[in-house]
C-alpha cells in the first residue's frame, strides 16, 4: 500500500447540532418532546412580546396536554442582561425544575442556556466567559425559536450584556448547544417588518462570515452557501409580502442552515463589533450587522476572494468580483430598507476607542479570516459611521 500524502488534504473538524425537528405546526409537538426530558417541571423563559404574541400558550398548552407542570420566565430584555440571568436562576432553583423551554428569539434563547449553565455551575457568569470555560453541563434545553435570523436554538454561543460595564459578554461552550430545537416558521409571522429584516439580515451575516471564516470546512460550507443564496431570494419576498408563507418557511430554513454553519466555523470581525455596539447601545444584534456589510467585505476581500466569487455566485449568479458583489448586496440592503449607517444605532466617533478595546477581546475575531489591528478596526468604525 502506498501512502500518499499532499496539502490538498482537508482540515479535521467537529460538527455539533441539537436534534432537530422543522416544519409548520411544529411548535405543537413540544409537549410530546418535554415528557422524554422532564418529570418536574418545565421552565419557561420568554419575553413580553412573544408571550404577547401568543407563542408561550400555545407551548404551556402543549406542556399541559401531555401532563407537565410547568412555570413561567418571561421578563427577558432585548439584549439580556446578567441580572435577567440571575433572576432566571432563581426562578429555576425555586420551582425545582428539571428542564427549560425557551421561546422566542436569540435573547430568551441566549438567556435561557445561561441560566441552565448558572444552575448547574458555581461561581459568577463572568468565569464562564470566553471558550469553553462551562465546567458542569445545565439541564436540558429545548428551544422554540421565534425569528428566522439568531439561530441561537442551535449555536454554541450566549451573548449576555453587561450594562455597567457597557459590554456583551461572549461565551462560548458545546455545553451550550441545545438539546432539541423545534423549528416552526409559523412562529415568524408576528415579527414586525424591522425585525423581520434585521433579523434576516443576521442570517446574512451568519452565512458570509461563516463561510470566509477560518475554521470554516466542508461539514459547513454547502449550509453557509445555500443559506446566502435563500436568502437572497426570500428575504425581499418577505419583506413585500409578511404573509408569504412559503418564502417565510425558506427564510427559517436559511437561518438554521446559516446557524447549523457558523456554530460549526463561528464568525468574524462583523460579529465582533456589532457585539461592541449592542454592548454600549441597546441596538438589535442585525440593525448593526445591515451598517458592516459592506466595509467588512472590502476589508476581507483580497484574503479570501475565490470564496467570495463562490458567494457571489451563489446568490447573485454573477462572478464579477467585490465591486459587484458589494453593489449587489447594498440594492438588496435598500430593497428590504436596511441601507442604514452605524450612526443610526447610537454610535458617536467618540465611542470608537472604548469600543475597540471589547472588539479586541472579543473571540469571534480569531476566525476573521484577515488579522485585524486595533487601527484597523477604529478604521472601519469610522468608515461604518
Ligand atoms: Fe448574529
Amino acid at each position: 500500500m502506498v501512502l500518499i500524502l499532499n496539502n490538498a488534504r482537508l482540515p479535521v473538524r467537529k460538527f455539533a447540532t441539537p436534534e432537530i425537528i422543522f416544519g409548520s405546526g411544529s411548535i405543537e409537538l413540544v409537549g410530546q418532546h418535554a415528557s422524554n426530558l422532564s418529570h418536574d417541571r418545565v421552565l419557561i423563559v420568554s419575553d413580553p412580546g412573544v408571550r404577547d404574541a401568543g407563542w408561550v400558550r400555545i407551548v404551556e398548552n402543549s406542556l399541559e396536554q401531555s401532563g407537565l407542570e410547568h412555570t413561567s420566565f418571561d421578563q427577558v430584555k432585548i439584549n439580556p442582561r446578567i441580572e435577567n440571568v440571575e433572576e432566571g436562576v432563581k426562578h429555576y432553583l425555586d420551582e425545582n425544575c428539571d428542564l427549560i423551554v425557551a421561546v422566542g428569539g436569540g435573547s430568551p434563547i441566549d438567556c435561557a442556556k445561561c441560566i441552565g449553565v448558572m444552575a448547574t455551575n458555581e461561581g459568577s457568569i463572568e468565569e464562564l466567559e470566553g471558550v469553553d470555560e462551562i465546567q458542569i453541563p445545565g439541564p436540558p434545553l429545548l428551544c422554540v425559536p421565534t425569528t428566522a435570523g439568531s439561530s441561537a436554538d442551535i449555536s454554541p454561543f450566549a451573548i449576555i450584556t453587561d450594562r455597567e460595564a457597557g459590554r456583551k459578554m461572549v461565551i462560548i461552550s458545546r455545553l451550550l448547544v441545545p438539546d432539541l430545537s423545534i423549528v416552526d416558521p409559523d412562529t415568524t409571522t408576528t415579527m414586525d417588518s424591522g425585525l423581520t429584516v434585521s433579523s434576516g439580515i443576521d442570517a446574512l451575516a451568519h452565512a458570509l462570515e461563516s463561510y470566509v471564516s477560518t475554521a470554516s470546512s466542508p461539514l459547513t460550507d454547502m449550509f453557509a452557501l445555500e443559506a446566502a443564496k435563500i436568502i437572497t431570494n426570500a428575504l425581499p419576498r418577505v419583506h413585500l409580502n409578511p404573509l408569504d408563507m412559503r418564502a417565510r418557511e425558506r427564510m427559517m430554513l436559511a437561518s438554521l442552515y446559516a446557524g447549523l454553519s457558523f456554530s460549526n466555523a463561528s464568525l468574524g470581525i462583523l460579529h465582533a463589533m456589532s457585539h461592541g455596539v449592542g454592548g454600549m447601545y441597546d441596538t438589535t444584534h442585525g440593525v448593526a450587522a445591515c451598517a458592516l456589510l459592506e466595509i467588512i467585505i472590502e476589508f476581507n476581500y483580497p484574503c479570501v476572494k475565490e470564496k467570495y466569487i463562490e458567494l457571489e455566485n451563489a446568490m447573485f449568479k454573477t462572478t464579477g468580483g467585490m465591486e459587484t458583489l458589494i453593489s449587489h448586496i447594498n440594492r438588496l440592503l435598500a430593497e428590504v430598507g436596511a441601507d442604514q449607517k452605524l450612526r443610526g444605532c447610537g454610535l458617536r466617533k467618540e465611542d470608537i476607542l472604548p469600543i475597540t478595546e471589547h472588539v479586541i477581546q472579543d473571540p469571534c475575531l480569531a476566525t476573521n479570516p484577515r488579522p485585524a489591528r486595533r487601527i484597523d478596526i477604529e478604521e472601519l468604525y469610522e468608515r461604518a459611521l
